[in-house]
């Protein structure tokens, strides 16, 4: 086999078989095939896209790059969800501890932050002492009391995926459907989930700019999942718009804990609700959507799921008194006020523009070896579709860079101020495993 067969076949939309789709994975990951054969390679499926069958493929290859886990000893069932990304998403913050309330466990692999999305792992980060990197056996020890433990993803786990989305995110290749699907799919099979949740972004802070395009990529994740005898289930979700009113690190686990305790903000609270009650479904623990919603909307309101966010961040050596006294913890040595300059409905530029700002401040990171301040982020005091009254707060700006003015412009330039009222919805569509 060799190289030149299998990009000639790509760019003349031949089907590749499994044999060579094995053949690129194995030897880009020994090093035995160049990062520029690779880009090609990529660059042409970019083109030409992925048949169902080289999809599942890739998928298979690149799960097979690496471990998978064994959780025999756990008692089950397992539920995963994993978002595609976006700014202020601290879903799974919320998500899990509802779904193990009710004995489904929750077993993820997270990610970092970069550019104007945030990262799981960063924000835990922000309890002191929170360990990413626990053994197997600490991780199956912590699902057995706490019910959810989230772990980074070390270089053993879905390896081909670390080093394909390095390459892809300098060729221009990430906006790849088939890539995007088999990237995702590839790590949440790693773990045995009995039920998998995508919540797929879709607007101006997503990869999916479109409704059409977010269905397609559900469809082919859905479709990956039926090959590997997964039940998977997608929302589509409205990304025009951050989700919540935090965006940054710290300030995120505060809002995803004051949600938990029955003070969050309603769009997080929807769709928290909707996507663990989908998973609780799926796990037969409910028997249908709305019961499993009007069961959870009450637990949010009872604070009686909330101690497990605190307990699984103690269970992975994280602070949680750091979040408990926030206020005392995360000062920032700027407090910036964003004024409104007229009267009349909210509505920011782009979900992204915050994120970007928020990175500015320093809760983000340009590059991958940037530093972040856990103390940095943005409060939206008015969120896109609120009103507001000429001169009222409509966000607050928290950093330690000695760049005020130049963040008070890159805010007031994010915000409109219409009179037309846009109602936003959070859920665009749900399709549910059958
Ligand atoms: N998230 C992933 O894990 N992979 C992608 O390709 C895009 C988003």
């Amino acid at each position: 086999m060799n190289f030149s067969t299998i990009i000639n076949k790509k760019k003349n939309n031949q089907e590749l078989l499994e044999s060579e789709i094995n053949w690129l994975i194995n030897n880009f990951v020994t090093e035995l095939l160049p990062d520029y054969q690779m880009a090609s390679f990529l660059m042409a499926v970019w083109f030409n896209g992925m048949t169902k069958q080289e999809t599942y493929y890739l998928t298979k290859a690149m799960i097979n790059s690496g471990t998978t886990f064994d959780l025999s000893d756990v008692k089950g069932p397992f539920a995963d969800k994993h978002s595609t990304g976006g700014v202020g998403d601290k879903t799974s913050l919320i998500y899990a501890p509802l779904v193990a309330f009710f004995g489904v466990k929750v077993s993820k692999l997270s990610g970092r932050g970069l550019g104007q999305t945030g990262g799981t792992i960063d924000k835990l980060e922000s309890c002191t002492g929170w360990n990413e990197n626990i053994s197997e056996q600490k991780f199956k020890e912590i699902l057995n009391t706490v019910g959810m433990s989230i772990m980074g993803q070390s270089d053993n786990i879905v390896p081909a995926d670390k080093k394909l989305y390095a390459l892809r995110d300098v060729t221009g290749s990430v906006d790849s459907i088939p890539l995007i699907a088999s990237s995702i799919m590839s790590k949440k099979l790693v773990l045995p989930a009995d039920s998998i949740e995508l919540d797929v972004k879709v607007g101006s802070g997503a990869f999916m700019k479109n409704i059409d395009q977010a269905e397609l990529l559900a469809k082919t994740m859905i479709d990956i999942g039926k090959q590997f005898n997964r039940k998977v289930s997608v929302m589509l979700t409205n990304m025009d718009k951050p989700l919540g009113r935090a965006i940054g690190n710290a300030i995120e686990v505060k809002e995803a804990w004051e949600t938990l305790n029955g003070n969050g903000p309603e769009d997080l609270k929807e769709l928290c609700v909707t996507a663990a009650s989908i998973s609780l479904v799926s796990n037969n623990i409910f028997n249908d959507i709305n019961e499993a919603q009007t069961e959870l909307f009450k637990l949010l309101d009872s604070k009686k799921a909330a101690h497990l966010l605190k307990d699984f961040i103690e269970a992975q050596n994280g602070d949680f008194s750091k979040i408990i006294d926030y206020n005392n913890n995360f000062k920032t040595n700027h407090i910036i006020e964003i004024k409104a300059k007229s009267e009349g409905y909210v509505k920011f530029k782009s979900a992204d523009s915050l994120g970007y700002l928020s990175m500015h401040l320093g809760a983000g990171r340009e590059t991958k070896d940037d530093k972040i301040d856990f103390a940095a982020g943005i409060y939206l005091n008015k969120t896109s579709g609120e009103y507001v009254k000429e001169n009222q707060t409509i966000m607050t700006l928290y950093t330690n860079i000695n760049k005020v003015e130049e963040f008070k412009n890159e805010a007031l330039e994010i915000i409109e101020i219409t009179n037309k009222y846009n109602k936003e919805e959070v859920i665009l569509k749900l399709i549910l495993n059958d």
